[in-house]
């Protein structure tokens, strides 16, 4: 029987989450894909890294025609973070014939048209449902099950390194600096933690959300955005006085055919349902004319969940895979 080759770009994170869930629920994938799926080359910089994860060091290599070019590989992962190198190798992966999945939400965002048009003009599958909420399937939902729907409104918290900064700094009156730094430690934060603070991880989702709700590609530069790098525990205090908490909120709505979209900190009073979502996660309100409010919660950054959409991408992939 074929076993489907995946090629991991990055092995951080969500490279070791995906590793990880591959290795440990190997049975039950192989018989939702219908074949054995295994991890046949990871692409890291440093190929000597000392690793938290069981991994063959034969397999991880600094080359990444080793993946890009191999002739083995079905699936390439990119899970390498950044819009560059990781978009040309995505687009050189996918004329090499390879199906492609990625969590990078900032390379999604800045190439959506370039990388869909690159899936469809090489006959591969581009899957990108991690990229947005980690382990929250909204993308998947949104493009198929809810696909009857004209969209009229999507809200919610996507960013869980800040939105665990300021319940830290909200239930455990931590500093923010000290709030920033145990989120990178437990893997929720980008490598460079500005994009999250600065709300630019959050307008990377949001468009991702609207190119699929919507069908309107705005780029993240255009969507007014305001992080919370200049909250203070003097403004948490304020809120919570007034009976509310801080949120990074993303936001679009469409009233009267125009679309407005924003990313901003919002006081939430304490018994709105986004109030209610702590730590890394996440919750996305979308409303439908047909379904009419939805809600989607659950664990928007770390390994494991964001790994379990990486796999979900490949396993939906693996079962077309006939050759
Ligand atoms: P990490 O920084 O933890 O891991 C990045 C990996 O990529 C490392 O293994 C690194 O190698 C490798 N790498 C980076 N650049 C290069 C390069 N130029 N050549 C070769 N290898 C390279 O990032 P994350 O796993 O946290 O994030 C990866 C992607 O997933 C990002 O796009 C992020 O936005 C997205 N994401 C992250 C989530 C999370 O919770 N962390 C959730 C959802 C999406 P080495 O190990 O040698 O340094
Ligand atoms: N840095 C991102 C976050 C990772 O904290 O939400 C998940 O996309």
């Amino acid at each position: 029987m074929k076993t489907v080759k995946v090629g991991l770009l990055g092995i951080g994170n969500v490279g070791s989450g995906t590793f990880q869930i591959l290795s440990m629920n190997r049975n039950s994938i192989a018989e939702a894909a219908g074949k054995p799926v295994c991890v046949a080359g990871v692409l890291a910089r440093n190929k000597n890294k000392k690793r938290d994860i069981d991994i063959d060091p034969d397999i991880i290599s600094d080359d990444p025609d080793c993946i890009l070019k191999s002739d083995e590989i079905d699936i390439v992962v990119e899970a390498l973070g950044g819009i560059e190198p990781a978009t040309t190798f995505m687009i050189n992966a996918m004329k090499n014939g390879k199906h492609v999945v990625t969590a990078n939400k900032a390379a999604v965002a800045a190439n959506y048209d370039k990388l869909l048009k690159t899936a469809s003009e090489n006959g591969v599958q581009f899957k990108f449902e991690a990229s947005v909420g980690g382990g929250i399937p909204i993308l998947n939902a949104v493009s198929t099950v809810l696909r009857g729907n004209e969209f009229t409104e999507i809200m919610g918290i996507v960013n869980g390194t800040t939105n665990y900064i300021l319940t830290k700094m909200t239930e455990e009156g931590l500093p923010y600096e000290t709030a920033l730094k145990s989120a990178q430690e437990k893997g929720f934060a980008e490598a460079d933690p500005t994009a999250d603070v600065e709300g630019i991880d959050v307008a990377n989702k949001l468009t991702i959300l609207m190119a699929l709700a919507f069908g309107v590609y705005v780029k993240p530069e255009e969507i007014p955005t305001l992080g919370i790098s200049r909250i203070t525990e003097k403004d948490i205090a304020e809120a919570r006085a007034n009976g509310e908490k801080i949120k990074l909120i993303a936001h679009a709505k469409k009233e009267n055919g125009k679309l407005q979209y924003s990313v901003k900190p919002m006081r939430l009073a304490e018994n709105h349902p986004l109030a209610g979502v702590s730590n890394e996660f996440n919750a996305i309100f979308i409303t439908g004319n047909a379904v009419g409010e939805l809600m989607f919660y659950g664990r928007g950054a770390g390994p494991l969940p964001t790994g379990s959409a990486v796999v979900g991408d490949i396993i939906e992939i693996s079962k077309t895979i006939t050759y």
